[in-house]
Formats: structure tokens, C-alpha cells, sequence
């Protein structure tokens, strides 16, 4: 396969530049990271929405749609009947030049025809609902340019999922206003939506359309509007069928002429007594204050600047310096980057998640915690405060819960039994960054009713209960639903294909099926549960609540369990050369070398060998060493191996997908890291280091952007696994576990710089080749340049350490205020 390359990174600008519009697949960027996003791929397609993907979806579009990527907010310049758009889509007219910039939250796309150049600036800027548009024409060439404009996007009736459905209903309920430059969409408004969406320019038009059929043409297409092509708007008023938002400018450019129109498509909630200015007009005073925020280029100038700077500084709170440039503008760009996307989106919308499935995941939205806690430990604390809330009293938890209402989503159901751990693991990570030790002291409620609250510590407690609640026949914890790998449905039994393997109803009653990835998770976790019952009487003097809790008798409790349970895993869960996966409902074993298909599986490696079951014994080792002889592949980690070639019932769905996809054998990079991690516990750090530039972006990008298809500068969550038909195509981009566990291992376990709770604990494992690096963190309230040396070549261990010219005892750094010298050597 050729390796064509369809852009750069600019990291200097924090970017990455598109050069060729027709990448192997839509190559998006994610504007807003609170209320507001949008979706924007290269070609200015995708959609935004407020809050919620499903219940709030402001504008519409197709997905898996014929061209590909179909639907966008588009410009169309009619130029003396030559018709182009400035992203090449949807008109595909040939551009004499094309640039597509994704920046942090923002995206400019830049095309020129026959003397004009059109570039737009798209961006949510901070504490707005709203998406500005910034054009700007400019006319390069020696005569008047007179041309046409057109803007277009196409309103979605709020729910994306009856959008897509109920056509009965849909084709009869469409509404809109028009009042000047402004467009509003006020579908279902008159009865109990108390919000709006509007579209408007900061100059007066000379028309507009705003139903599609009128300004499309029933047999024409994007890539043709009657109107555009024709070059007159027809002032079409939606009633019913597909409102639509359209703006007719006709433009006088003189040579060397530059203009700006500020396009802004917003949102606006109303008080309830306060919806109409008279029979069905709706008030609009909202609407107008935020057009009067953008109206000029000056104020659209400093709202990005803004925005820039807000990036800029939550960047600046961890950079590496290490002489590598792949791994830096991964670690210091585009890593944080994702991490910030997944933390908004959990799973919900992408090019690959259409918005409509899935909500905030629990299990996911609490991995999602490490990669971004020390961006912006404030949303942290919240969103851990909101998960919590949606568990139930005895430790178990929704599966998913919608971001508009916080409630957890009885469609999707629970009883996932790794999905308590990971209430421990996000919340131990939000207090070691910030050693905010009363979050802790916080009453929580069960699933979101009043009366019900406890602290949050109890949630960790009935957390860790659980699971020792739920152990099999092997003292493992049983599976429940599923673990981590939604896919290994072991009580499912499944033979109607009109049921979901996710939410069909289990045969839990009677079942043996238990898993050792959630042993491992387990004693990681219930490790760090115990130490935090051993600090906290250090700090519960100020607290209201956590008075009266033997933290010392509990700790005792606790450890008490996770030493079984590593006994369990020594006795039950070892194979001979690697851990067990797993025991099936009739109590057979899965991931075993007797087993035909499915010898090995990656999950129980990455979590046993990340918690040290049987170091001493030489355990991690063999199990690691087993991972590299079957797993391992040129793209990669596969999950399992051999591949499944058949259905099998008591295995569910992983073996429901062709050999080396997703959870059948797949790379599922979200894993990768766990095996990483492992490595760096068993201090191997060629090994850990050769793993992790497998899956870095930036490694990729260099040498396989075609036969990676996906973005280039964010992990995807599944490359096709060695038994694939192209093995090394991705999938899946942007919405992954991945980017969490990527930033934890490589801050963490490679560079090895560890929030703790004392303060930064320094232990890097590293390639024998790595010599000196530089790490700048900002840690509650200080900041630390971090130098290590490594002139001996190891892989681990910190030989000296000095703060601030001073000799430190063991190798923690104890956090205060102030600017710090941490001079770390290997050796
Ligand atoms: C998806 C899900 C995640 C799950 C994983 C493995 O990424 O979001 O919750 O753990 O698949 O099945
Ligand atoms: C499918 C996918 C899995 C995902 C799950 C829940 O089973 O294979 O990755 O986590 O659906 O949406």
C-alpha cells in the first residue's frame, strides 16, 4: 500500500495541517470543552450540540452517509458561476489551494479559486453556546471580484434519535423565524422546549432559504443547491419537512480587498414565563446579546485569543523536554489534547459513535480522571461527585448515565462488576493531584435520590465491597455482565440476533463465571483504598462527616482481601506461563493454554503484572514475556490469541466479531498501556518503551498515514490485530480509554513523575538509551523543573535526588508553593 502523507503536525502552533482534502477517511477536530461542541472534520463537516449528543443536537447529519461525511455548516462562493466551497466539500470543485488546521479547539480551513481566497476560523469560544464562523475573503487578484454567498446548515430536530426515526411526525413539526441577518429554528418551542437554536451574520444579507427542499432542490444535492448554482436565494420559509438555515451576501471585493463576515450558530434556554414576546414569537433578547458579542472582528479576535491563552496555560502545567520531538508534541500536545476530548465526551459523539448510544460511561468517565485531573482538577471533583452519584447502595452502578440530566440510563442497565473499582481509581487519582482530601467528606446520593446520601468515602467503601460481596467458587470475582472487555459476555448465552449482547437479560443466577482481570484490578485498587484508610485519619480534623469511622480497623479489613484475593490469583489464576483470563458460567477455563482459541488474553496480563501478583515468584516476568511471544505484533498488542474462528454462545460477543477486530484479537490500544505499566513494574523499560511507540500517534503518523486511515494525531481505540485482513487499518478514533491511559503511563511510569499524596514521587522507567530529560510540572501551587540524568544507561532507579540544591531522603518531592530544582540521576 502507498504511504501517501495528507499532512504535517506544526508544533509550534500546536496544529496539525491537512494539506490534502481527500484524506483515507474525515480527519476531525472537536470545538467547545464545556456546554457547547461541535464536531468539524476536514472538510467542515459534522454537527454540534448542547450537552448532549442525543437529547440536544443543534444541527443534523448523516452518518456512513454516501459521498462520505455529509452534512456540515458549508460556504458556497458562486464566483461567476464557477461554485466552490473554501473545505473543497460538498462541491468538490478543484481548489487552487486547500489548508485545513486543527488546533486546540479550534479548526481553520483556508481554500482559494481563480483569485479569492476564503478562510474560515471555526471555534466555540469559552463560556458561550455558541459556534462562531469567522470568514474571511480576500481577493488576490487584479480585477472586482462580485461574488455570491451563501452560508448553510441544516437544523436537527433536537433528538437525534427520533430526528432519524419518526418521519410521521418529523415532516410536520418544523418551525422557524427569520428577523434581519438572523435565522432561529424553534421546533417544538411552542409547547415544552423552552430553547432555541439560531444562525446569523454580523451584516445585513439580501436574502435566504431556510426550507431545504426550496434551496436543494428535491433531486439535487449539498453539492448542488438550486439556489447556489443558480445564484439566487428564494426567502423560503420552513413549515414542516427539513428546516434549514441559509444566508444570501453578495460581495464587491476590489483587488487586494480582505473582508470579514462573523457567522454565529447558537443556542439559547428560556424561563418558562418568559418564552414569548406575543402569540408564538419567540424572545429573542438572548439570541441578540450573544450576536452583539461577536458582531465585530476585534471582539471575534480577542474571544480566540482568549481561548488560546486558556490553552496555553493548561499546557503549560506539564511539558517535557526530552530531545524527541514525536514523543513531545505527543506528551505536551496532543495527548492532553484527547484527554480533554474523551473527558467531554466519554464515548458519546464521534465520527465512529453517532451520539445517540451511549452516555457518560461509568468505567469509562472514571479512566477518563487520570488523564485529565491535573488540567482541571475543579471538573474533576464534579464529575466524580456526579458518577458517584448514579451507584447504587450496594456498590453496584448504571452502566452509562445521560450528561444533560446526570441520571443514570436504565436502557443500558449494569451489573458490570469491574465497574465499582474504577470509582477508587479516579477518585485516588483526584486526590493525589490535588491532595484535596475533602471531596471524601462530600454526601453522595444513590442513584440520584435524595435521602439516600453518604459520603463519598462510603462510595468507595461499598465500592470495594462489591466486589468482595460478589467472590465465585475460585474466591474470584464473579463477572456479572461483562469486566472491562464488554465483549467476554459469559452469562449471555445468546442465539436471537435481534438481541444486544450489552443489555439482553443475563443468566447470572447460578453462574460460576468469574474474572481474574478484575482480581488484578481489585488488588490494584483495593491497594490503594487501604492506603488512603491509612492516611486519612491525618486528615479528617476539619471534616463534618468522616468522624466516626475506625479508619485503622478498616484498613486492616481491606488488606485482609486483597491478600486473598492474590493468593486466589496465584492459585486460580495462573496458567503455567501467564494469568488465566477467566472461568465460564460451567466453570471452565478461559484464556488457558487448553483452551483451542483464546490461549491468552491481554486484560489479565496487564492487570495482574500491574499489580505485582507474584513478583517475587517471577510471575510478572513469565506472564510479560508471554505477552511479547503471542500478542505482540509490528502494530501493537492484539487482545487475545489464538483469534476466535467461531461463534462461541458461552463467550458472547468477542467471538462474534472476524478474527483480529475489535475485541476478537484486535489492537485494542485502550490495553496497551496496562501491559506497559506492567513492564515498568518489572522495571523493563526497553520493553515498555518499544510497546509504547507502537501505539503513539506520532510514530504512525511518520511512516503508515494511509493504512492507518484514522486521524494521525490522536490514538483511535482498535487497529486491526495481526489476523485482520489489513492488519494496521484503525478504527474508532478519538474516543478511547487510550488517551487517558496513554498520558498515565507515559507522565507516570515511563518519564515517572507520580502525584502522590505527600508530593511528586520520582520514578521514571526508561529505555537504556535515554539519557537526559526535562520535565516542567505544576503541582498544587508549585512548580517544578524536574532534570533527569541517566548516565549509566539503566532502565529504573533513582540514585540521588536533590530539591533545590538540597539532598531528599527516598525520592518523593514534597509539594509547596514556590518555583523548585529537582535534580534527578538514574543509576
Ligand atoms: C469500549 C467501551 C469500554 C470497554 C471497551 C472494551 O471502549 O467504551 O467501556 O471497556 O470497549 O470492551
Ligand atoms: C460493543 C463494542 C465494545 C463496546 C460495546 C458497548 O460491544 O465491541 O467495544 O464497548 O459495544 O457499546
Amino acid at each position: 500500500m502507498d504511504n501517501k502523507r495528507y499532512g504535517h503536525f506544526d508544533d509550534q502552533h500546536r496544529e496539525y495541517v491537512i494539506t490534502d482534502p481527500q484524506t483515507p477517511w474525515p480527519w476531525i477536530n472537536y470545538l467547545g470543552n464545556e456546554d457547547f461542541f461541535s464536531l468539524i472534520s476536514n472538510t467542515a463537516g459534522g454537527y454540534c450540540f448542547y450537552k448532549d449528543a442525543k437529547f440536544r443536537r443543534l444541527t443534523r447529519y448523516r452518518y456512513n452517509g454516501v459521498p462520505m461525511d455529509n452534512g456540515g455548516r458549508y460556504f458556497y462562493i458562486n464566483d461567476g458561476g464557477t461554485v466552490w466551497n473554501p473545505g473543497w466539500k460538498p462541491c468538490k470543485t478543484p481548489l487552487d489551494s486547500y489548508e485545513c488546521r486543527h488546533g486546540m479547539n479550534y479548526t481553520r480551513i483556508t481554500g482559494s479559486k481563480n483569485g479569492v481566497e476564503a478562510s474560515v476560523l471555526f471555534f466555540v469560544p469559552l463560556h458561550t453556546w455558541a459556534e462562531v464562523q469567522k470568514l474571511t475573503l480576500t481577493n488576490n487578484s487584479n480585477e472586482v471580484k462580485r461574488l455570491k454567498l451563501f452560508s448553510f446548515a441544516e437544523w436537527c430536530l433536537w433528538n437525534a434519535a427520533t430526528d432519524m426515526e419518526n418521519f410521521q411526525r418529523n415532516f410536520s413539526t418544523g418551525e422557524v423565524e427569520i428577523e434581519g441577518s438572523v435565522i432561529y429554528h424553534k421546533t417544538e418551542y411552542r409547547e415544552r422546549r423552552n430553547h432555541y437554536a439560531f444562525y446569523g451574520v454580523n451584516v445585513p444579507i439580501q436574502g435566504f432559504d431556510t426550507d431545504r427542499e426550496t434551496f436543494v432542490g428535491l433531486y439535487n444535492e449539498f453539492a448542488n443547491p438550486d439556489a447556489v448554482i443558480e445564484g439566487h436565494p428564494r426567502n423560503s420559509h420552513a413549515h414542516g419537512w427539513s428546516p434549514i438555515a441559509s444566508h444570501y451576501i453578495e460581495v464587491e471585493l476590489q483587488p487586494n480587498e480582505s473582508r470579514d463576515y462573523i457567522f454565529l450558530l447558537g443556542y439559547v434556554e428560556n424561563k418558562q414565563e418568559e418564552k414569548f414576546i406575543a402569540p408564538q414569537v419567540i424572545n429573542k433578547t438572548q439570541a441578540k446579546a450573544m450576536m452583539a458579542r461577536f458582531d465585530t472582528s476585534e471582539k471575534v479576535d480577542a474571544a480566540f485569543a482568549e481561548l488560546c491563552d486558556y490553552w496555553d496555560n493548561l499546557l503549560n502545567i506539564y511539558t517535557a523536554n526530552t530531545g524527541n520531538d514525536k514523543l513531545d508534541r505527543m506528551v505536551n500536545i496532543w495527548n492532553q489534547y484527547q484527554c480533554m476530548v474523551t473527558f467531554c465526551m466519554s464515548r458519546s459523539a464521534s465520527f465512529f459513535e453517532s451520539g445517540i448510544g451511549r452516555g457518560m460511561g461509568f468505567r469509562d468517565s472514571n479512566q477518563d480522571l487520570v488523564g485529565f485531573v491535573h488540567l482541571i482538577p475543579e471538573r474533576a471533583r464534579e464529575r466524580i461527585i456526579d458518577i458517584a452519584s448514579t451507584q447504587f447502595p450496594d456498590g453496584g452502578c448504571y452502566h452509562q448515565y445521560q450528561p444533560l440530566t446526570k441520571r443514570g440510563n436504565n436502557d443500558i442497565g449494569g451489573g458490570f462488576n469491574d465497574d465499582p473499582c474504577w470509582l477508587i481509581f479516579g477518585t485516588v487519582a483526584y486526590i493525589k493531584e490535588t491532595g484535596d482530601f475533602s471531596i471524601l467528606d462530600e454526601m453522595v446520593p444513590f442513584d440520584n435520590q435524595s435521602g439516600t446520601e453518604v459520603t463519598l468515602f462510603e462510595h468507595l467503601q461499598v465500592s470495594f465491597n462489591h466486589v468482595v460481596n460478589n467472590l465465585g467458587p475460585h474466591s474470584l470475582p464473579l463477572i456479572g455482565r461483562a469486566d472491562w472487555n464488554d465483549c467476554l459476555n459469559l452469562n449471555c448465552f445468546s442465539w436471537d440476533p435481534n438481541e444486544s449482547f450489552q443489555t439482553t437479560e443475563n443468566k447470572t443466577e447460578g453462574s460460576q463465571a468469574e474474572s481474574v482481570m478484575i482480581a488484578g484490578l481489585f488488588v490494584v485498587t483495593g491497594k490503594d483504598y487501604v492506603e488512603l484508610c491509612k492516611i486519612l485519619p491525618d486528615h479528617i480534623k476539619t471534616m463534618q462527616n468522616l468522624k466516626d469511622i475506625d479508619f485503622a480497623a478498616e484498613a486492616d479489613r481491606a488488606q485482609r482481601h486483597v491478600d486473598e484475593m492474590v493468593n486466589a490469583v496465584k492459585t486460580h489464576g495462573w496458567d503455567g506461563e501467564w494469568y488465566l483470563r477467566a472461568y465460564d458460567f460451567y466453570g471452565n477455563k478461559i484464556g488457558s493454554d487448553e483452551c483451542e482459541e483464546g490461549k491468552i488474553f491481554i486484560e489479565s496480563q496487564g492487570w495482574c503484572t500491574m499489580a505485582g501478583i507474584g513478583l517475587e515468584e517471577g510471575l510478572v516476568e513469565r506472564s510479560l514475556d508471554s505477552v511479547k511471544e503471542r500478542l505482540e505484533c509490528e502494530h501493537g498488542i492484539v487482545l487475545n490469541n489464538p483469534a476466535f474462528t467461531t461463534y462461541h454462545v458461552e463467550m458472547g460477543e468477542i467471538s462474534s466479531y472476524p478474527e483480529g477486530y475489535k475485541e476478537n484479537a484486535g489492537i485494542f490500544c485502550h490495553n496497551n498501556p496496562w501491559v506497559i505499566i506492567g513492564e515498568t513494574v518489572a522495571a523493563r523499560g526497553d520493553d515498555a518503551w518499544s510497546h509504547y511507540k507502537k501505539i503513539l500517534p506520532s510514530y504512525v503518523e511518520e511512516d503508515r498515514q494511509t493504512l492507518h486511515k484514522v486521524e494521525p494525531y490522536v490514538n483511535c481505540q482498535m487497529v486491526a490485530g495481526k489476523d485482520a485482513y489489513r492488519p494496521g487499518e484503525g478504527k474508532n478514533s478519538w474516543l478511547t480509554g487510550t488517551a487517558a491511559w496513554m498520558w498515565y503511563t507515559v507522565s507516570e511510569f515511563i518519564l515517572g513523575i507520580k502525584p502522590h499524596y505527600d508530593g511528586l514521587f520520582i520514578d521514571p522507567c526508561l529505555p537504556k538509551t535515554a539519557h537526559n530529560y526535562t520535565v516542567n510540572r505544576r503541582f498544587r501551587g508549585g512548580e517544578y523543573e524536574i532534570r533527569v540524568s541517566n548516565p549509566k544507561g539503566v532502565s529504573k532507579g533513582v540514585a540521588k535526588m536533590t530539591v533545590d540544591g538540597m539532598p531528599v531522603e527516598g525520592a518523593v518531592v514534597p509539594a509547596q508553593p514556590g518555583k523548585h530544582i529537582v535534580e534527578v540521576v538514574m543509576g
